[in-house]
């Protein structure tokens, strides 16, 4: 079965997504940590926005496993307290506003996920990489609640962060990736929103497990 698991910055769904992945023994692919990783090559490279081409020229090895999503880079592993800083996800979202720079990052996540199973995680997993996804699910929380998540991920990471500094990142960032003239930021039509706003990881997994299972017996007896 293939799961595209799509929402904005913080809402919960990489959480979700690894989660839902080891319930099921499949393999998960986090989109955003690929972008994230083709933005910090651009920064520590001083590799500019325009120049697609050099950016895909870089050595960049994405292996899905079940829970996690391994990256490797000529150097090896980066960081992920590296990774996850508003400067690389700035980066990235400004990556992500490149028409060339997403057609690109598509058809390598294609060829990535080809004929698995598999649980994809990103913004547009369900409208543009993996439109044949069975099921279709979209999370969403309120800008605080996702503010509130991002700056305990942060903390627990060891970094210095404030909360309202983060807040202000998190709505100009969902600006940018929705209001974006080309590939918008939006849920699939037949995507099934998920809202998580104060409700407690163990009720959102129970809530997308449920889907999920539904539809396999739907698709069982028809
Ligand atoms: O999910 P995230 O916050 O780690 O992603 C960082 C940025 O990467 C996000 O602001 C927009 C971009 N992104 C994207 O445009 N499409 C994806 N499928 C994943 C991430």
């Amino acid at each position: 079965m293939k799961i595209a698991i799509d929402g904005p910055s913080a809402s919960g769904k990489s959480t979700v997504a690894k989660l839902i992945s080891e319930k099921l023994g499949i393999p998960y692919l986090e989109t955003g940590l690929v972008y994230r990783t083709f933005a910090y090559l651009s920064l520590i490279k001083e590799i500019s926005l325009e120049n697609i081409d050099a950016l895909f020229s870089e050595k960049i090895e994405v292996i899905p496993k079940v829970g996690k999503t391994v990256i490797k880079i000529e150097t090896g592993e980066i960081p992920e307290v590296e990774l996850r800083t508003e400067e690389v996800g700035k980066r990235a979202s400004q990556l992500g506003a490149i028409p060339e720079f997403r057609e690109r990052i598509n058809s390598f996540f294609r060829q990535i996920i080809g004929n698995n199973q598999i649980v994809v995680e990103g913004r547009d997993a369900g409208t543009h990489i993996m439109p044949e996804a069975e099921v279709k699910i979209f999370i969403t929380a309120s800008p605080e609640e996702r503010a509130r998540r991002r700056y305990e991920q942060l903390r627990n990471l060891g970094a210095e962060v404030s909360y309202e500094e983060i807040l202000q990142k998190i709505l100009e960032r969902d600006k940018r990736d929705m209001e974006r003239p080309l590939y918008p930021f939006r849920p699939a039509e037949d995507a099934i929103i998920v809202d998580t706003t104060g409700k407690e990881i163990e009720e959102v997994l129970r809530e997308i497990l449920e889907i999920i299972y539904e539809h396999s017996e739907h698709s069982k007896s028809t």
